[in-house]
């Protein structure tokens, strides 16, 4: 597994609108393609994807359709993450960077369409984002109802308060727990089954701070508020409860320094991931 993208900033609002507009034109084709393969799930194809205008509205409109039910249904979560994304384009370009984690650091996913249509890890942060915006703009009962909603089908507890960057790879997320103070920062991948957590000991700020590039093997419990620094790599099964410095391997219960840890080695940059993308959408065409 690549453990963390190595993302150019994207700053423009254009270059914002021309990876939205190479995203789609990729899943698309994707969505033609699948459909000629697998009619049987026709419905899935065509109404979440070739039947949407834009690849922010293919997001809003498959995860809403996961989380509607008979009491809050599917439209008027569709309608909340609009007003969302329209709000704060900080949610848009989340979606963009966290599918092109999933991409670039899942090795079992070959095609955007697999995050976007199947993949809870994927739908659970998209989700928090949500949640995270109705939480900071007065709708806490929207947003923890979001949490609740999230933690039954998608099996991941994020509390709405928690701050997440982008770039985020959850690999499978059945069993995340993220606490209301931990911060997560850009390009992170977390394995199932992890816990940011407090020690039960402390009141306020008191749950993890994980920076840029780190990894969270399966199973790991991070409990306080410490700063797991940046690029480090928490081994599956640990548990960590002092911080940990910035490229460190931290591996046992209590987890040790094992080793260092370099995240940039097996990354790709996002201009290599964008040209692929652009360079398959346009031989799929010819
Ligand atoms: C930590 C990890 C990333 C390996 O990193 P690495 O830098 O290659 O580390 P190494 O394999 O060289 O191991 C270094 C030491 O840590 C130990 N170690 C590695 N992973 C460990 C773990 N999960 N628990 C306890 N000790 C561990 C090794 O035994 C080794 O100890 P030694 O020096 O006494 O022999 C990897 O073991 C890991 O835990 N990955 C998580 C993957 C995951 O969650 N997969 C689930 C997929 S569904």
């Amino acid at each position: 597994m690549s453990l963390v993208t190595n993302f150019e900033p994207i700053q423009s609002a254009k270059a914002e609108a021309d990876l939205s507009a190479t995203l789609w034109a990729r899943l698309r084709q994707e969505a033609e393609d699948a459909l000629s393969r697998e009619r049987a799930l026709a419905p899935i194809f065509v109404n979440s994807i070739l039947n949407r205008p834009a690849f922010e509205d293919a997001v809003i409109h498959r995860i809403s359709a996961r989380l509607g039910n008979e009491i809050v249904p599917a439209y008027l979560v569709n309608d909340m993450f609009g007003q969302a994304v329209a709000g704060d384009a900080t949610i848009g370009a989340g979606f963009r960077a966290d599918i092109i984690a999933v991409l670039d650091r899942d090795p079992a996913c070959e095609r955007l369409i697999e995050p976007l249509l199947f993949f809870k890890g994927f739908h659970a942060i998209q989700t928090h984002r949500l949640a995270h915006w109705l939480w900071t703009n007065g709708r806490k009962d929207f947003a923890l109802y979001l949490q609740s909603r999230s933690s039954d089908v998608l099996q991941s507890d994020i509390h709405p308060a928690a701050v997440f960057g982008k770039g985020i790879f959850l690999d499978h997320a059945t069993g995340l727990v993220a606490g209301a103070t931990s911060v997560i920062d850009d390009d992170v991948s977390i394995l199932q089954n992890v816990t940011l957590g407090g020690t039960g000991n402390k009141t306020g700020d008191r749950h993890p701070k994980v920076r840029r590039g780190v990894m969270i093997g399966a199973g790991a419990k991070i409990l306080g508020n410490i700063e797991i620094g940046a690029c480090s790599l928490i081994a599956a099964g640990s548990v960590v409860l002092h911080p940990v410095p910035p490229h460190t391997t931290m591996a046992g219960v209590p987890a040790r320094a094992v080793g260092t840890a370099d995240c940039a080695e097996p990354s790709r940059s996002m201009n290599q991931i964008l040209s692929q993308l652009a360079y398959e959408s346009f031989t799929y065409t010819i």
